[in-house]
């Protein structure tokens, strides 16, 4: 029998929010996803059984139409592009006008007053408008991504080398699909996590040598990490255009890698969703015909 309370999902194309619909569907609940156009992606929830609406996060009159009967949503805006304090204050108000029962704000680890990435900075801005709406919310800071390795498959991929900008700094990959997961549970048990910031890692942290080593068994050849200056890092990866915001935001969250703001790990993921979160070494098993 499908439950009764229906979830919104925003930035449903992508990692965590594609995610997060499938874990919703395996639980039963009804999922109403927001797509920021349609595409194949988007016809692929329509296959689902996903009610599918277009709009724009940094459209106010969009995302207060995509909440008309909606319980609880979930907020996640690129970052690759600037815009998160805008859409965040648009889904707050929103959230208000149409009386939502429980919020799920995807942030980062390094969202902090005083953070240097203005994007770390405006998730910190984002979560302080979130809590002011009075509405439970629960803010998700998680560490870097597995998804980092995809960014940079085609050094892995055709020199065997890890090119990143984070010198020794530790962190414990996390992987989307986890966080989707994460999602889907914090969504539909909003009184059991409001008011909270959940830190969220993998399993297990390494600095980048370590991971090489792990790569390398999983790949079954010798692939080397190279640290690199930000500079050369937005160089080597030029074939992607990157904006002055995501150059800007790499820049200061790879100094707080180094300073150690992501490392650390906890269990919460596994608490949460009940299954062991994946690895470092599952994520390239899985991913494995992509990087040879
Ligand atoms: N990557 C990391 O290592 C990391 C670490 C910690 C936290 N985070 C946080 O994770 C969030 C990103 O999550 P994700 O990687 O799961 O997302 P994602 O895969 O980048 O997907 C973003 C989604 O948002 C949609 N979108 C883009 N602009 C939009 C707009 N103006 N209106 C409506 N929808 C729009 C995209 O659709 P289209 O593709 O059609 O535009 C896509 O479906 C960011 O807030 C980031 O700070 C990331």
């Amino acid at each position: 029998m499908e439950k009764q309370t229906k979830v919104l999902i925003t930035g449903a194309t992508g990692k965590s929010g594609g995610a997060a619909i499938d874990e919703l569907l395996k639980m039963g609940y009804p999922v109403r996803a927001m797509v920021h156009s349609i595409d194949e992606r988007s016809q692929e929830l329509v296959r689902k059984g996903v009610e599918v609406v277009v709009g724009d996060l940094l459209n106010l009159n969009d995302i207060s139409a995509a909440m008309k009967s909606i319980d609880t949503a979930y907020l996640c805006f690129p970052i690759l592009v600037p815009g998160v304090l805008q859409a965040t204050a648009y889904f707050a108000q929103a959230a208000v006008e149409n009386g939502l029962k429980g919020i799920v704000n995807m942030s980062q680890i390094s969202a902090r007053r005083e953070a240097k990435s203005n994007a770390a900075q405006d998730h910190w801005v984002g979560e302080q408008i979130l809590n002011n709406t009075g509405i439970p919310v629960t803010h998700l800071r998680p560490t870097f991504f597995d998804d980092w390795f995809l960014y940079i498959r085609d050094g892995i991929h055709t020199n065997s080398s890890i090119v990143l900008p984070f010198e020794n700094g530790r962190w414990a990959p996390v992987d989307s699909a986890d966080l989707g997961r994460v999602v889907a549970r914090v969504a539909t048990n909003i009184d059991d996590y409001k008011e909270q910031v959940l830190k969220l890692y993998g399993p297990e942290e390494y600095n980048v040598f370590e991971m090489s080593e792990i790569i390398s068994n999983v790949l079954g050849r010798t692939v080397k990490y190279e640290p690199v200056t930000i500079g050369q890092f937005f160089e080597i990866n030029s074939k992607r255009a990157a904006s002055e915001h995501f150059v800007q935001h790499v820049t200061h969250v790879s100094e707080d890698c180094v300073n150690g703001i992501f490392s650390g790990t906890n269990d919460l993921i596994e608490t949460i969703t009940g299954n062991k979160p994946t690895t470092l070494a599952d994520f390239f098993t899985r991913n494995k015909a992509l990087f040879v």
